[in-house]
């Protein structure tokens, strides 16, 4: 089997998504946090994820992928790294840099990245070469898309065996090259800046926006939902990836959107963000 090993890092609602594709092919996981209670939490939203899958009829053992997952609280020896931690490039230049020093020489190093540049943590390494995009989307167990994002020095052979791998977790890839957003982000976040636009000029209210994009342009979810799923920092921070890589101010993040994130509205998972949620349990 390709990659037996997988190092996950970072237990989010990514990291934990990824960790249980990644243990449903039959992979080994070791789950990376350095905060207890993220694992904690991680876990648990896993196994809750299997069940509701296992219920509906989708052909795995539960109890039998969560085995393969490992939590850790350290990076350790593996066959890939796939990191998930917050969308920070400092932050995530120095994970790569530490991956670099724990891993095997042959390891690849891949992130689950929306929009920072994979050649810049490239760089950050001794194997740029092996160094790549993997990004998953979200809710990660049922998103048949990854982007597989080639760096300035990703080799072939690293790209071609990520391709793989993502056809063996079930999922589709979609080649792109390494500019800031790639594919997905550079089509959706203006699209999610323009509904905080149209919200903040009250064209209309958020509920009227997102019933607009579901009902008149068949969207599973709103613009506005779907950013208070992704999270509002997330999106203020891939806007301005956009804008500082493109240096074009089509680009610049909606007020109203910074204003959220500032007041700690973050979407879901602070319990409001565009929408109001009901509490998780
Ligand atoms: N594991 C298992 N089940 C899950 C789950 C998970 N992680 N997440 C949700 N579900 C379940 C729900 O609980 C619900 O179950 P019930 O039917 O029992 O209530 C069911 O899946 C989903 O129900 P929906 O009514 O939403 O219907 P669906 O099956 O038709 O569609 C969906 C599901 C495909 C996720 C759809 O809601 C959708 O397309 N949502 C938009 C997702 C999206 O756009 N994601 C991209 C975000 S952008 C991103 O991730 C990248 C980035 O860089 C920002």
């Amino acid at each position: 089997m390709r990659f037996p090993t997988v190092l996950v890092v970072g237990a989010g609602q990514m990291g934990a998504g990824i960790a249980q594709v990644v243990a449903v092919s039959g992979r080994r996981v070791v789950l990376v946090d350095s905060a207890p209670e993220a694992l904690e939490r991680g876990l648990a939203g896993i196994r809750a994820s299997l069940e509701k899958l296992a219920a509906k009829g989708a052909p795995l053992d539960p109890a039998g992928v969560l085995a393969r997952i490992e939590p850790a609280g350290e990076l350790g020896p593996a066959d890939l790294m796939i990191e998930a931690i917050v969308e920070d490039a400092a932050a995530k230049e120095e994970l790569f840099r530490r991956a670099d020093a724990v891993l095997p020489g042959e390891a690849i190093l891949a992130s689950n990245t929306s929009s920072i540049s994979i050649t810049a943590l490239g760089a950050a390494t001794s194997r740029p070469e092996r160094v790549i995009g993997m990004h998953f989307f979200n809710p990660v167990p049922l998103m048949e898309l990854i982007e597989v994002i080639r760096g300035l020095e990703t080799a072939d052979e690293a790209a071609t065996a990520i391709v793989e791998l993502a056809r063996e977790l079930g999922k589709t890839p979609a080649e792109v090259r390494d500019f800031p957003g790639f594919a997905a982000n550079r089509i959706l976040m203006p699209l999610i800046n323009e509904a905080a636009h149209a919200l903040l000029e009250g064209v209309a209210d958020a509920e009227s926006i997102d019933r607009v994009a579901r009902l008149g342009l068949n969207h599973p979810l709103g613009p506005l939902a779907l950013a208070d799923l992704i999270g509002l920092d997330t999106c203020v921070a891939i806007m301005d990836v956009l804008h500082e890589g493109f240096g074009d101010p089509k680009f610049a993040p909606c007020p109203l959107l910074r204003q959220h994130v500032a007041a700690g509205r973050l979407g879901r998972k602070t319990g409001r963000g565009f929408h109001e949620y009901a509490p998780r349990p």
